[in-house]
C-alpha cells in the first residue's frame, strides 16, 4: 500500500466535484435556466463562503509541519494580496459590485463571520488538534481542487446569463489558473501534514472522508440565502 493518501483524497475530491457539476442547480447555472434573482443567489454564496478565505488558509499555516511551511505561507500571501496583485476578499468585493450587492457586504461578512464561529462553536469531531486541523486541511484544499477544475465554467456562466464583466469575474478567472498549481500543492501538503503528524493512513484517510461527507461545495454554493434582504440593503 502507497504511503500516500494523495489517490483517495484525490478520487474524494473528484467525486464531489463531480456531485457538484452534474447537480440540477449547477447545470441550471450554466444552461442560463437561473432566474436573475438565482444568479445573484450563488454571487452571494459564493462571496458568503470566501470572504474570510485569509483566516482559514491562516489556521492551517499555523499548524503546517516545517517542510510545507514556506508553501502554506506563500498560498496565504496571495490570498491576502501581499504576493498577489490584489487580495482575495477584495475581488469578491468586484463581485458584489457586479451583481449590485456591494452595499449588503456588510451583512455579507456577517453572514461569513457567523459561518467561522458556528463551525468552531460545534462539538469537536475529534480528540486532537492535529485530526482537527487535517479536516479543515482536506475541506479548505478541496475547494482549490473543485474551483481548479470548474472557475472558468462558472465565469462563463455568469458572463453569459447574467451579463458580469470582467472585473467582476475577477475572482473566478484568477481561481481558475491560480487554484491548478494550488491543488497540486495541496496534495503534497497534505501528505507531508499526515507524515509530520504520524497519523495512520486508515485514520487520515477516515478523517477525510468525514470532513467531505456532506458536500461542501453544493452545501455552500446553493444554500437559501435571503437574497431579498440583501437585495434590500442594496437600495437604501
Ligand atoms: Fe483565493
Ligand atoms: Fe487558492
Amino acid at each position: 500500500m502507497s504511503d500516500s493518501v494523495r489517490p483517495m483524497i484525490e478520487l474524494l475530491y473528484a467525486r464531489q466535484t463531480d456531485d457538484l457539476t452534474s447537480s440540477d442547480q449547477f447545470r441550471a447555472l450554466e444552461e442560463g435556466r437561473l432566474s436573475r434573482e438565482g444568479y445573484d443567489q450563488f454571487v452571494a454564496n459564493v462571496i458568503r463562503a470566501h470572504r474570510h478565505s485569509p483566516q482559514l488558509l491562516a489556521f492551517l499555516f499555523a499548524l503546517a509541519p516545517p517542510v510545507a511551511r514556506e508553501r502554506v505561507k506563500r498560498n496565504l500571501l496571495e490570498e491576502m494580496g501581499i504576493e498577489d496583485k490584489a487580495a482575495h476578499p477584495a475581488l469578491l468585493v468586484r463581485l458584489a459590485e457586479g451583481v449590485g450587492l456591494a452595499p449588503a457586504l456588510t451583512e455579507l461578512d456577517r453572514l461569513s463571520q457567523e459561518m467561522l464561529r458556528v463551525a468552531a462553536s460545534q462539538r469537536l469531531q475529534f480528540g486532537t488538534l492535529k485530526e482537527i486541523g487535517l479536516a479543515v486541511m482536506v475541506e479548505v484544499f478541496a475547494f482549490e481542487y473543485m474551483l481548479s477544475k470548474t472557475a472558468d465554467r462558472i465565469a462563463k456562466a455568469l458572463a453569459g446569463h447574467r451579463g458580469l464583466d470582467a472585473t467582476a469575474l475577477e475572482w473566478f478567472t484568477h481561481h481558475g489558473v491560480m487554484d491548478k498549481r494550488h491543488a497540486e500543492e495541496a496534495f503534497a501538503t497534505i501528505d507531508d501534514y499526515v507524515t509530520y503528524y504520524d497519523i495512520p493512513l486508515v485514520e487520515a484517510l477516515n478523517i477525510a472522508e468525514m470532513s467531505m461527507r456532506v458536500n461542501p461545495f453544493t452545501t455552500r454554493y446553493f444554500s437559501e440565502l435571503p437574497l431579498a434582504q440583501l437585495k434590500a440593503m442594496s437600495v437604501c
